[in-house]
């Protein structure tokens, strides 16, 4: 067993937020699903504290290494999402990460808060990736917002592991997860989707999604996610979980020798629903005999 953050893992690969749905998965396959989940933690996709319908569509694009979305975080909102898919979720055999967000501090406040006192939740992670409706700021873009986001909402917590999902998208992720773990975080996640838009063929001048932008991830963002994880780890002790563009275990084995503790697949698992099992098992018999984290080792090991 791995242990994050006090947290039992089985392995270490997880999903990432928003790219399995496990209710769905448990409707199309049955009961097998859940006897061979392919993570060891599920993490849901962002919850809000009202629902929300999403963008218009179309809301994908398919590029040549991999995908822009923009669903626009479609939920049922906190009230609907306890109802519904937590007692669910709560028959998954893994811990779940439940992923908050809100555009004000009071509301992720109330959202953590509201998750905090769940016994089926044993963690949380904060998608800083909106504006906050005060400041007009990318909540995760600029260490100082972070920082009084995390001083507002950390305490609501109370025992529970708060990880915090970085944005790429921004001059330095590396100082936001040094605000973030001054500020109570208990590890930070990375990357999120980088910003980006495709042209309608047929409508010249036009954007394809219906949100205009969307978010690049797949295989076209893993050496930017392999970069940026190993600049978080340079600055925070912390555990660091993972992601952009994992297909297979030579990829996440990458993630962790740059600095990841824990990785995420998130596009691969919409063309292979159990890539989660098959990526732990090549990472695991790749890592054999190696320390899991040699970025924080005395010797790096080459391969
Ligand atoms: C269709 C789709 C939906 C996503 N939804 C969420 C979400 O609800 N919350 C979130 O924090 N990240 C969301 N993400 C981002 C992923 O969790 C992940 O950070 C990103 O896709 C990079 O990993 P990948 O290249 O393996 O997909 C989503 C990504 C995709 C492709």
């Amino acid at each position: 067993m791995i242990d994050f953050c006090g947290i039992p893992l089985a392995h270490r690969i997880v999903n990432g937020s928003g790219t399995f749905d496990a209710i769905a998965a448990r409707r199309a396959f049955g009961d097998a699903i859940y006897e061979q989940f392919p993570f060891a933690a599920f993490v849901s996709k962002t919850v809000t504290l009202e629902p929300r319908q999403g963008n218009p569509p179309p809301r994908l694009w398919e590029l040549p290494g991999g995908l822009i979305n923009s669903i626009g975080l479609p939920n049922k909102g906190l009230a609907g999402y306890l109802r519904e898919d937590l007692p669910q979720l709560a028959e998954l055999p893994v811990p779940l990460i439940a992923n908050v967000m809100g555009s004000r501090r009071e509301d992720v406040a109330r959202l953590v808060a509201a998750f905090a006192e769940r016994d089926e939740v044993a963690a949380l992670e904060l998608n800083v990736s909106c504006p906050n409706v005060k400041t007009g700021l990318i909540m995760g873009a600029d260490p100082r917002e972070l920082a009084a986001l995390l001083d507002h909402v950390r305490p609501h917590a109370q025992a529970k592991p708060l990880i915090v999902k970085l944005t790429p998208n921004c001059a330095s992720p590396a100082d936001v997860a040094a605000a973030a773990e001054q500020h109570g975080a208990d590890a930070v996640s990375l990357i999120n989707t980088l910003r980006g838009m495709a042209m309608d063929p047929h409508r010249p001048g036009e954007p394809w999604l219906g949100g205009g932008t969307g978010g690049v991830s797949g295989p076209a963002v893993r050496a930017i996610a392999l970069a940026q994880v190993r600049e978080v780890r340079a600055r925070v002790a912390i555990p660091v979980i993972g992601m952009g563009g994992v297909q297979c275990g030579r990829h996440a084995v990458d993630l962790q020798r740059a600095g990841a503790d824990i990785v995420a697949v998130g596009t691969e698992s919409f063309r292979d629903p159990l890539a989660g099992r098959r990526i732990a098992a090549e990472a695991s018999s790749l890592m054999e005999g190696f320390p899991a984290n040699t970025a924080r080792g005395p010797e790096v090991v080459r391969v």
